[in-house]
C-alpha cells in the first residue's frame, strides 16, 4: 500500500486532530512543521532556549501550520543547586574538572566560541523554567509535555490554559506520578531512546506503562526507526509512537555535516549512556567526547546544572567551528534504520509503508489474510 493512500490512525489521533499517529520531537522550528504538515504531531523541544526565542518559535510554526495541532517540551528536572548565574555557578565547578576541559581544548585544538550559546549564557534553574513555562503557557501551543519531572502545580496551570498535557515516563513509578498529577498523554521512553532516558528498555516498559495507565493513551518512544517497531507499539496496546533521532539526519534539519555522516554510518551500539551531557543519565552518539569522559583520567561528570557550566564553553566551541574529534549529539539506538540524507516526508512515508506492510504480515502470519 502506498503512503499517500493509506490511513494508520488511532482514538488519540481523532483526539487530537491528527492523520497519523506518529509524534516527532524536535529543537527544530523547520523540522516541526515539516512533522505536522505530514500529518503528525510536532513536538518542538525548547528547554534549551530563553523565553523570547520560545515565544518566536511557537509563533512562526503557527503561521506556517494554520490550526493544526502542535506541541511544546520542557524539562523540570530536580537541581543539585539553585543558582540561577553562570558565574555563580562557575564558582563551585572542582579544579580538577575544569584542568579535564582546559586539557580537552587544548588536545584537540578548539578555538574560543564567538557566538552565544544557551550553555555558556544560561544556568539551568527554577527560574528559568518557571520563565520558559510562562512563555509556553502565553502562546497558542495545543500540547506541553514535560520531561524529567512532572511537578502537579505545571500540569494544573497547562490545563487551566485549555492545552493538553503529556509526560514523559520511563518507569511505573514516575507513570503513576504523572497520573497523579493529572496528565492526559503517557509517553513510555524506554533505555533505547536518545536523550535522557531510563534503565528498563522500550520492549519492556511500554506495555507496563499500559497497565498502569488506566486507559490514559499511551505513546511508545525509545529505539523506534522502523514501520514493524510502530506495528509492534500499536499491538502492545500504544497508540502511537514518538520519535527524537529519526529527524537528526533530515534536510530540514541543518545539522553540520561531520554529525551527519557520524548518524549515517552509526549501528545502534554506536550509542551510549553518559552523564558527561547534561549531568544526567543521558543517551548520546560515541565521539572523542564520550571517549574522553570515559577514560581513566577523565573525573566523575559534575551532576546537573555543574556538568554543562562545566563543559558550556567547550561544547558551544565545537558547535560553532565543527571540531569533528568532539561532535556529539544526543541519540538513540534508531540511530541505525537512518542512512541517508533525507526529507521529513521521505521519513513520514517510509515509516508510514513499513507499518502497513508490517500489519499485513501479522495479518498472514495469523491466518486472517
Ligand atoms: C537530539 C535529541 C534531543 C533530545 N532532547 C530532549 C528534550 O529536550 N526533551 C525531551 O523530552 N526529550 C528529548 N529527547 C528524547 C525524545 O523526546 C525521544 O523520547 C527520543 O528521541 C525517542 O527515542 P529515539 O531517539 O530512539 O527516537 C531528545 C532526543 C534527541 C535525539
Amino acid at each position: 500500500m502506498n503512503s499517500s493512500t493509506c490511513s494508520l490512525t488511532t482514538p488519540l489521533c481523532t483526539q487530537l486532530g491528527i492523520r497519523h499517529p506518529i509524534f516527532g520531537f524536535s529543537h527544530s522550528v523547520d523540522v516541526s512543521i515539516a512533522i505536522t504538515r505530514a500529518g503528525g504531531f510536532a513536538v518542538l523541544g525548547v528547554a534549551r532556549d530563553d523565553p523570547e526565542h520560545i515565544a518566536r518559535s511557537i509563533r512562526q510554526i503557527r503561521l506556517a501550520v494554520g490550526d493544526r495541532p502542535f506541541g511544546v517540551d520542557l524539562m523540570f528536572p530536580r537541581l543539585a543547586g539553585d543558582e540561577t548565574d553562570v558565574e555563580q555557578v562557575r564558582k563551585k565547578i572542582p579544579a580538577e574538572h575544569q584542568a579535564f576541559v582546559d586539557h580537552l581544548t587544548q588536545k584537540y585544538k578548539v578555538p574560543p566560541a564567538t557566538k552565544p550559546h544557551f550553555f555558556t549564557e544560561t544556568v539551568r534553574s527554577e527560574a528559568l523554567f518557571s520563565a520558559q513555562l510562562s512563555a509556553v503557557l502565553e502562546s497558542d501551543a495545543n500540547l506541553v509535555a514535560a520531561a524529567v519531572g512532572v511537578p502537579a502545580e505545571v500540569i494544573e496551570q497547562v490545563k487551566r490554559r485549555d492545552k493538553v498535557a503529556l509526560a514523559l515516563v520511563g518507569a511505573v513509578k514516575h507513570a503513576k506520578a504523572a497520573i497523579d498529577a493529572d496528565v492526559d498523554i503517557l509517553v513510555a521512553q524506554g533505555y533505547d531512546a536518545g536523550g535522557h532516558t531510563g534503565p528498563v528498555g522500550t520492549f519492556t516498559l511500554v506495555p507496563q506503562i499500559i497497565e498502569a495507565a488506566n486507559g490514559l493513551p499511551v505513546i511508545a518512544a525509545g529505539g523506534v526507526g522502523h514501520g514493524r517497531q510502530i506495528a509492534a507499539s500499536l499491538a502492545m496496546g500504544a497508540q502511537g509512537v514518538w520519535l527524537g533521532t529519526a529527524w537528526l539526519t533530515t534536510h530540514e534539519l541543518h545539522l553540520q555535516d561531520a554529525l551527519v555522516d557520524s548518524l549515517i554510518t552509526a549501528r545502534s551500539e554506536d550509542t551510549v549512556l553518559t552523564r558527561s551531557h547534561s549531568g544526567k543519565s543521558c543517551r548520546i552518539l560515541k565521539s572523542g567526547w564520550t571517549e574522553e569522559w570515559s577514560s581513566l583520567e577523565a573525573p566523575e561528570p559534575l551532576p546537573m546544572p555543574y556538568q554543562q557550566a562545566l563543559t558550556g564553553p567547550l561544547v558551544a566551541a565545537v558547535e560553532e567551528h565543527g571540531v569533528k574529534g568532539l561532535l556529539y549529539t544526543p541519540a538513540g539506538q534508531s540511530v541505525a534504520w537512518f542512512n541517508q540524507r533525507e526529507s521529513v516526508d521521505d521519513v513520514f512515508n517510509r515509516l508510514l509503508d513499513e507499518t502497513q506492510m508490517a500489519l499485513n504480515c501479522m495479518r498472514r502470519n495469523l491466518g486472517a489474510s
